[in-house]
């Protein structure tokens, strides 16, 4: 019931001209795709231009970040209006590397959760522990650390613009990717704070997506855990051919 997922976080990397290449290879590859929402997130220079190649295919826009004002003095900042003004419908927020390298908080992000909600933009909410918190046993605490926070005070309703990407960071760009089984606990662990947090139908319709060193050759695999309903992209991405080959992954259960 959860259309599944897969997203291409393009992080900082690709000029105008590779990134409007890369959406031309990958268009064709997976125009025949009718299951999977797939959306692309290019730098912000990119998104008008990648936008204009996208229109009229099955390929939707995500950007990497945003602010959570509207409008006004934030020098260096882009707003969800703004947004949704170049064509995105999705936003990836709390992503782990903004957290470590730009110290974002839980109640930044979450101000811009509600910002996204406000301007009727999909949020991709990146939440997942480091090594040594997993090693502490800590791993549950910060999840649930992080989805409270992240969601504070968005109702039910706004949850259905609101996918939750569960990233350890552990496995980000390290090719070290979490075991079906790691990937599969993590899941349902967020989706039994959704039931508990909200309702069990709202935790039910809310996709949770697995990052973190996917690639075509483990992709079928993970997707087919019961409560991995797609993949935040990292790497693989880049290249149109694994890409599309992650977009039609084939489940094995
Ligand atoms: P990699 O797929 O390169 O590990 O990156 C994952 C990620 O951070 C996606 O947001």
């Amino acid at each position: 019931m959860r259309t599944p997922m897969i997203a291409g976080n393009w992080k900082l990397h690709k000029t105008l001209a590779e990134s409007s290449a890369l959406v031309r290879e990958l268009m064709p590859a997976v125009a025949a795709n009718q299951v999977v929402e797939i959306v692309v997130a290019p730098v912000f220079t990119a998104l008008d231009k990648v936008a204009e190649a996208i229109a009229g295919s099955n390929i939707k826009l995500a950007a990497q970040n945003c602010y959570s004002q509207p409008q006004g003095a934030f020098t260096g900042e882009v707003s969800p209006p703004l947004l949704k003004d170049v064509g995105c419908q999705y936003v990836i927020i709390g992503h782990s590397e903004r957290r470590q390298l730009f110290g974002e908080s839980d109640e930044l992000i979450n101000s811009k959760a509600h910002a996204l909600a406000k301007t009727g933009l999909g949020s991709i909410l990146c939440i997942g522990e480091t090594l040594d918190e997993r090693e502490a046993d800590q791993m549950f605490d910060v999840l649930r650390r992080q989805v409270r926070l992240g969601l504070k005070n968005l109702s039910a309703e706004q949850m259905a613009g609101v996918v939750i990407a569960y990233e350890p960071v552990w496995a980000i760009g390290t090719g070290k990717t979490a075991s079906d089984a790691q990937a599969q606990e993590a899941h349902a662990f967020i989706r039994a704070l959704l039931t508990e947090l909200y309702d069990k139908p709202t935790a039910n319709a809310t996709r949770i997506l697995y990052g973190g060193s996917v690639k075509p050759d483990n992709v079928d695999n993970l997707m087919s855990q019961p409560d991995v309903d797609g993949a935040l992209v990292g790497g693989a991405s880049l290249k149109a051919e694994d890409f599309a080959r992650i977009v039609n992954f084939q489940t094995t259960t």
